[in-house]
């Protein structure tokens, strides 16, 4: 027989929490802070490829990955010896003070897979929220410029100054206070609810002529913004792509000013979408971008990778003690190798093949208002009426949830949209399991309204 890990669809042997786990959630309400966001009861213990044991011995497919970072799958051996060999030989050196060979080693790679002729040098962080950080700094020492513009519904991190692009949920800005001055938000291109009612790729046009006909006139002089941030598709705000031309819009304007165009690929990149990078489906060549999540598999790293002649700041004008860790980088450098060896194709494969699998949902679930992403970054909007587009957060709650007591994880994102951001090594049996369960919590949360 099997053991639970090395089957490949959820076994449920408990009822949910089991004991163990309610065990360990009591401590967890004494000891954690309140300020963390679990949707359920999972408490887990280990896992492998793109199942998870929790302490009770039931299995689950899961279809979050850790919120996009199992990029791999769970402990993929290949990742786990790269782990171990480093840990025994080096686990700390500080490549800010000191050089390491893993660190040039990755950066090439890195550097290799962002589009645009030029050479490219990166920065390694520990966060996505710290790539966000250094981007900024970076955008503001090589232009001698200090604005910024972001969008709403992007995030783009925690801390202070990435919070201060961040235009998620007010929750994650409330009671702290000013934050970075000099930020101005514009709307992002969401097809689904476009404002003025275009479609897939015009959804946008409207609001580059408020950037260069309102922002750029009445706000900001466009030769004082030192970059524009966005994240090629939405990823906390709901897995909302931005078209096409909008993105190659962005960057024209931004070339015309002499604006960094900075993206965020801290969800959407690492062959997610089955590219290196989403921006790359859009044929742009931004001068920043920002990664992590994914890129480690679960260890700990970010990069900022930026065209050369950007990344030019002095000895000291920024710096980290952990970031690039040894241990991160034999961890990314053995992802990199799975990505690109078979990885970043399957999920291009499994989206398509899922895509096609959920290509009827908005016809067959009066609750599915939209299906949209790319590769294995799949939004599903729900919607209490599908002519109005109501949005239906307690719906979107109780799918999640029901979910959970299938033996699906998934995650929430947005108002009202379930995100699909699996381990890019799920296979058909995976991905139908997924597809299956859900049509049943959209069948019974169906019968709520
Ligand atoms: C697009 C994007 N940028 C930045 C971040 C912040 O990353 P971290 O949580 O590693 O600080 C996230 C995290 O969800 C993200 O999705």
């Amino acid at each position: 027989m099997p053991t639970t890990l090395e089957v490949k669809a959820p076994r449920l042997v408990t009822a949910l929490p089991g004991p163990n786990a309610k065990r360990i959630l009591e401590q967890d309400a004494k000891f954690m802070s309140p300020s963390y966001t679990r949707d359920y009861p999972l408490v887990a213990k280990r896992g492998h490829g793109a199942i998870v044991e929790d302490v009770d011995g039931n299995a689950f497919l899961d279809f979050a990955a850790g919120i996009a970072v199992c990029s791999t799958g769970h402990c993929h051996p290949k990742v786990v010896s790269a782990i171990q060999k480093q840990a025994a030989e080096l686990i700390h050196m500080s490549g800010t003070d000191f050089y390491y060979e893993s660190m040039p080693q990755l950066a090439e790679r890195l550097g290799r897979t962002m589009p645009g002729a030029e050479a490219k040098k990166v920065f390694f962080t520990n966060s996505g929220t710290e790539a966000i950080e250094g981007a900024i700094k970076l955008a503001r020492y090589a232009t001698k410029r200090d604005k910024m513009i972001a969008f709403y519904g992007c995030f783009h991190g925690r801390s202070m100054g990435a919070l201060s692009l961040t235009a998620s949920k007010s929750t994650q800005r409330k009671g702290f206070g000013a934050l970075l001055s000099g930020i101005e938000h514009i709307p992002y291109p969401y097809a689904y609810r476009c404002a003025h009612g275009h479609t897939g790729e015009t959804c946008g046009a409207e609001i580059l002529e408020q950037l260069e006909g309102q922002i750029f006139k009445r706000l900001f002089d466009p030769e004082d913004v030192a970059g524009i941030i966005i994240e090629p598709i939405q990823g906390e705000g709901g897995y909302v792509p931005a078209p096409k031309f909008f993105l190659q819009e962005l960057q024209r304007i931004c070339r015309q000013h002499g604006i960094m165009f900075i993206v965020d690929e801290v969800q959407s990149g690492m062959g997610r979408t089955g590219k290196w990078w989403a921006s790359e489906h859009s044929g742009i060549e931004p001068d920043i971008l920002c990664s992590a999540k994914g890129i480690a598999s679960g260890m700990p790293l970010g990069a900022i990778i930026a065209r050369e002649s950007v990344m030019r700041w002095k000895p000291g004008a920024h710096g980290t003690t952990f970031g690039g860790n040894p241990v991160c980088l034999a961890a990314a450098l053995a992802t990199m190798d799975l990505i690109e060896g078979e990885y970043k194709e399957n999920a291009h494969r499994m989206g398509d093949y899922l895509f096609g699998r959920l290509a009827d949902w908005t016809k067959n679930f009066k609750i599915v208002g939209d299906v949209r992403g790319r590769g294995l970054m799949i939004g599903i909007e729900i919607v209490r009426d599908q002519r109005t587009k109501e949005k239906a957060a307690d719906l979107r709650n109780l799918i999640v949830d029901l979910a959970f007591h299938k033996g699906l994880l998934v995650l929430g994102a947005g108002e009202n949209t379930i995100r699909l951001s699996p381990p890019l090594l799920i296979d058909q049996e995976q991905a139908d399991f997924a597809a299956r369960t859900l049509e049943d919590c959209f069948r019974e949360a169906g019968k709520k309204i």
